[in-house]
This record gives structure tokens, sequence and C-alpha cells, in this order.
């Protein structure tokens, strides 16, 4: 591109950086710069194929706040009516170096494709290209889970079609790890969970019950750190399989895509599966009981002891979840909720079963390659589970009592199950 149609080329940003003029300007101006330098390379790149015209950047609407700024990027070719079409991410240049690496490794892995990247070292922020997913019509999964005209079979149907690609990639060569340490990251988490924790185990008389519920999590805790020992085979872990970075084609749930590869590693396998259950059972579960009674705020929640049973029930019963009427039935569930709240329920209960089916398969494969028999599937997983939802529980959208009476119930399971 020559300097002259560099100044011809036209940027449009839908966004607003700051309410601040000044600031909002400053900001802009490192964000053309970035995207200037990824469309010289672009058309070096494709020297003699096209010229770029302009970009649109539109923000991704995000639910939450996760530090990134990720932006739709379409890029107007000279002669074609339609754009090409990419997501943008800006984010400081340390974050965005490591997901560039992790993104390469999951690229080597026929995971995902290219993954462009641009930094501004002097204002700490870098930019990374990639392809928009593939998947037609696609939307996050935690938009298809919430919407109630979704069947729950299609609702596990997506897990299913996502989770047959996961956790069968060993690397024999990776170094093996304890069991804490691969999941450190996890637990290690911004939120401090490790720090709420002590806080709540601290906490004075009004609170007691919260207090010998966090001395419970506390004991699990510690056990795990004294006594699991087992060290990793590593296995190519996506790392981050929430429903935020799983697309699923709206109008074909068995057509899903995997996203978002900033945490791709070598690891224990059950983790990209016990995140999902996590994010499943302790938010979404939460957001589809509002969605079911959006205009009955009160209604939305359901008793507390109705969840301690609910969880119990799915520690009990390990990878091997019987059938949703199965559960209704023999926990005579219909006493203690109303019709709407047993469909949330059962929708997460499939999805749910469905997840454990498939890491049942995983981690039975992953015992015998790691020759390991120390430690059941079951408990491989519930430790797993334990680790990350500790990790996720100081998080604001996770509700305390809940993901309390969870951790308790999940660490009173991993030493009873059956080696
Ligand atoms: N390749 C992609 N195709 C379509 N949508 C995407 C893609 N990458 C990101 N998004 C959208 O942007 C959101 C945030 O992007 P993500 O890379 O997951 O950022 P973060 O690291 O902040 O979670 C995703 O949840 C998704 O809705
Ligand atoms: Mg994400």
């Amino acid at each position: 591109m020559t300097e002259a149609s560099m100044d011809n080329f036209h940027i449009k940003f839908e966004y607003r950086f700051s309410r601040d003029a000044d600031k909002h300007s400053e900001a802009l101006a490192i964000r053309h710069s970035l995207a200037k330098a990824y469309a010289q390379k672009h058309e070096d790149k494709n020297s003699g194929v096209f010229i770029i015209r302009s970009f649109e950047l539109y923000p991704v609407p995000r639910a939450g706040n996760s530090g990134s700024e990720v932006f739709y990027l379409d890029i107007y070719h000279q002669d074609q009516e339609q754009p090409n079409r990419f997501i943008a991410k800006f984010q400081n240049v340390y974050e965005t170096k490591k997901e560039h690496l992790s993104s390469l490794r999951a690229k080597r892995a026929k995971m995902c494709s290219d993954v462009e990247i641009e930094v501004d070292v002097n204002n700490d922020l870098g930019m990374i290209v990639c392809d928009l997913a593939k998947v037609a019509n696609h939307c996050e999964y935690r938009v298809f889970f919430l919407e109630l005209a979704n069947s729950d079979e299609h609702c596990a149907n997506a897990l299913c079609s996502v989770l047959s690609n996961v956790g069968n990639q060993p690397n024999n060569k990776g170094e093996r790890k304890s069991f804490v340490s691969d999941y450190e990251w996890y637990v290690d988490r911004k939120s401090q969970p490790l720090k709420r924790l002590e806080t709540l185990v601290c906490s004075g008389d009004d609170s007691q019950g919260v207090s010998l519920l966090a001395q419970g999590v506390k004991k699990h805790y510690d056990r795990i750190v004294a006594d699991f020992d087992h060290k990793v085979l590593p296995y190519l872990v996506h790392g981050d399989l929430h429903a935020r970075n799983l697309m699923v084609n709206s109008r074909n749930a068995a057509e899903t895509e995997l996203i978002d590869f900033g945490w791709v590693h070598d690891g224990h396998p059950a983790k990209d599966f016990v995140l999902m259950e996590a994010t499943i059972k302790y938010q979404l579960f939460k957001e589809l009981l509002k969605e079911i009674r959006p205009d009955k705020a009160e209604n939305q929640h359901i008793p507390v002891d109705f969840f301690e049973k609910f969880e119990r029930y799915m520690c009990v019963k390990g990878m091997w979840l019987p059938a949703f009427e199965e559960y209704k039935e023999s926990e005579d569930i219909g006493q203690h909720l109303r019709q709407d709240q047993i469909e949330a329920v059962r929708r997460v209960y499939v999805c749910v079963a469905q997840i454990r089916k498939q890491a049942r398969v995983v981690l039975n494969q992953y015992i015998s390659l790691a020759g390991s028999g120390k430690y059941s599937p079951e408990q491989h997983y519930f430790a797993g589970l334990f680790l990350v939802v500790l990790g996720l529980s100081a998080m604001p959208e996770m509700d305390m009592i809940w993901t309390l009476i969870a951790l308790n119930k999940i660490g009173d399971q991993i030493w009873h199950s059956p080696i």
C-alpha cells in the first residue's frame, strides 16, 4: 500500500472509548495505527490481488467484563461489494502476545485458522485479528442455551458435538506437573478466591452458616493440595471452554465451533469438561430461571435446600447420571419447585449428563494411557471440578451460597468415590 492510498483508506469505529473527547481521540488514534499496520501487511501479503478501501469496526455486544475490547471487523476491498469479516481484539501487549502464542498452538492442532497480531509497545496496546467463526448462523452457546424455543436435547447436542473433539490429544513429550499445579491458573485468579475463602472462614457470628460452609471448602482444598497425588499426563486443552467461547449454529445445534484460544495449553483433559459443567450449573442456571420468568423477579429464586439436594444427587451419581425422569421421580422435585423451574432444572440436568457421559470416556482412556490407576475417572473429574469451581467462586456472577454448598458436596465425593 502506498502512502497516498493509506491516506485515502478509511476506518470507521462504531464505539466511544471514553466520555472525555480528548481521551477518546487518543484511544482512537492508537487503534487506528494498529489497524493501518495490519492493513498494510494484509495487502502486502496479497500483493496485486486487492486494495483495501476501508475498515469498519463494530463492538461485539458483551455479557460481563473481561478486560479485552472485541470488535467485528469488516474489510472492504476495492471492486468488491461485500466486506470480508474478521474479529479484532484489543488488549495490552502482554495479553496479546500470550494469546497469540496460544492461538498458534491451537492452529497447529487445527483448532483454528490463522491469527494475525499487531502491537504498539509505547502505548501498551495489541491487536489480534482472526477469522469470524465459520459455522453458519452462529451465536454464542450461552444465547442458544437461554433461548427457550430451543429444546433441551438441542442444547445437549451442541455440547456433544464440541466435546467429541476435546480431550483426545495427548502430548507424550510434555512435562508431567502435579495435579494441583496444573490447575493453578484456575484457582489463582484476579478475583482472589482463596483470599475470599479465608475471609469467609473467619467471618463472625452473624454469618455462622457461611463460615461453616467455607470451613468445609477450605478443608477439602487443603486435602486436595496435600493428598491428591497425581502427575498429569498433558493433553491439548482449549482451557477456557465456557458458554461464550463456544459458537453454535442457531438452526442446527450439531454444528459448533470453538473460539478464543488464549488459554490453549497442555494439561489435564478433564478441564474443558468441568469448566463447561460449572458454567452451566452456577451461571447459566440462574440466568435461565430469570429468562423463564422475566416478569416476576421475585420468582427467580429456588430454595437453597432444593439446590443442595440437586447437587448431592449429581455428586452421588458421579459420571453416570440417570435419565431426568428417573431423577425427577426419585427425588420428588415437584414438591419443591414450580413447573417452569422444573423446566430450567431439566435443561441443566440434561446438559450436565451429556458432559459427564463424554468426560467418562475421555478419562477412562486417559487413565489407561497415563498408566495411573490410583484414582478413578470420577475422582479425576470431581477434583478438577472442585478446583475450577473454587477458582470461579469469587466472580460476581456466581452465587456465593450455591458455590459453597456445591464445593462441599463435590469435595465429599472426591474421597468417597470407589477407587
Ligand atoms: N471468531 C469469532 N467468531 C465470531 N464471534 C467471535 C469470534 N471471536 C470472538 N467472538 C465474539 O466476541 C466475544 C468475545 O471474544 P473472545 O475472544 O471470547 O474475548 P474474551 O477473551 O474477552 O472472552 C465472543 O464471546 C464472541 O461473541
Ligand atoms: Mg471469550
